[in-house]
């Protein structure tokens, strides 16, 4: 039986600023607490589903909404929304270095990572910053599909911003080195400088990234969003390598493709992450973690979306 009760309480607007009239009205005691998704654009994002889902299913009563704020109005937006009581929001491109300036305080993580996803409305109405993408691709790779991390070799492929955010939590789980490759090798080279204190990290360009295999290829590029390959050697990858894109999308990404095509067993999109992160944020906000098992199933559809990785 599905808990009617938890869903009638919930409110979410998939349709922009819009919030459903009963939620506008919610401004006396006892009214949902109010969340969104900030970003430009935002209509795509699937973060009101999925905050949906996890409201539904943990009995908490909240509303989710999208909230599409350019650049120029993203400090002044923000703010309103947390000084007329708002909770928390997620932020997504392209925003999120530039949040860092509203965050009373910073997570480590977020202060590693040099950017948020996430801002939590405190009590004494400070407002916390934090980033929960790392966590969420760590426990996607690691408790969803089971790929081992510690003693690893690692291929991280790109170092813009979705690379940084993601380095100190795959160095937490003492992989045997991370490499980090790049079209434009300084980049890399810079990026992985920084955070040599926390493990054997190295950059380079895709040229030079020397002889061997690796167990884990992660595709940190923007490359899937416009069906683009990173120019990676093949080299790079034997049959047990798993291969992982951060990007997610109808079907196969390009390089879930790509990776499949050249024999790798394992290849998968970053649907996961995507709901791993989410949880890590509601978590922070609310107290509780969801399970997300059910949430991906939702999202994905079918398992085989997934490629041939293990039953979830
Ligand atoms: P994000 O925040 O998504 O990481 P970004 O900071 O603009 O966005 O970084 C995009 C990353 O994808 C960079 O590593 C970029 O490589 P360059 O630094 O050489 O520009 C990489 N990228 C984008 N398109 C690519 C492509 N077609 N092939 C290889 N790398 C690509």
């Amino acid at each position: 039986m599905p808990d009617m009760t938890a869903a009638r309480r919930f409110s979410v607007s998939l349709r922009g600023d819009r919030v459903p009239r009963r939620a506008q009205n919610e401004t006396m005691e006892g009214a949902a607490d109010q969340y969104a998704v900030v970003g430009h654009p935002v209509a795509h994002s699937l973060s009101p589903f999925i905050h949906s889902l996890f409201a539904r299913q943990t009995g908490q009563s909240m509303s989710y909404r999208l909230m599409d704020v350019t650049p120029e109005e993203f400090t002044q937006r923000v703010g309103g929304f947390f000084a007329a009581g708002g909770r928390g929001i997620n932020i997504t491109v392209p925003h999120k270095t530039r949040a860092l300036q509203l965050a009373t305080e910073l997570t480590e993580r977020a202060r590693q990572a040099g950017a948020i996803n996430t801002l939590a409305a405190r009590r004494d109405g400070t407002l916390l910053g934090d980033n929960t993408d790392g966590v969420g691709l760590v426990q996607d790779l690691t408790h969803n599909l089971q790929v081992e991390l510690a003693d690893r070799r690692i291929l991280l492929l790109g170092a813009g911003g979705a690379a940084r955010g993601v380095i100190a939590p795959l160095l937490a789980q003492n992989p045997r080195i991370i490499v980090v490759a790049n079209r434009t090798a300084e980049r890399a080279q810079a990026l992985a400088a920084s955070f040599a204190a926390l493990g054997d990290i190295r950059g380079t360009g895709f040229g030079q990234i020397g002889r061997g295999e690796f167990d884990l290829v992660i595709n940190a590029t923007s490359a899937s969003l416009t069906g683009e390959l990173p120019e990676v050697p093949t080299g790079v990858l034997g049959p047990d390598t798993f291969c992982y894109d951060m990007a997610y999308g109808k079907g196969d990404t390009a390089f879930v493709r790509w990776a499949l095509g050249r024999g790798c067993r394992r290849a998968v999109p970053g649907w996961g992450m995507l709901v791993e992160q989410a949880a890590e944020s509601f978590r922070l906000w609310r107290g509780v973690r969801p399970l997300t098992a059910p949430v991906l199933a939702a999202l994905t559809g079918t398992a085989t979306d997934r490629g041939p990785g293990p039953p979830r």
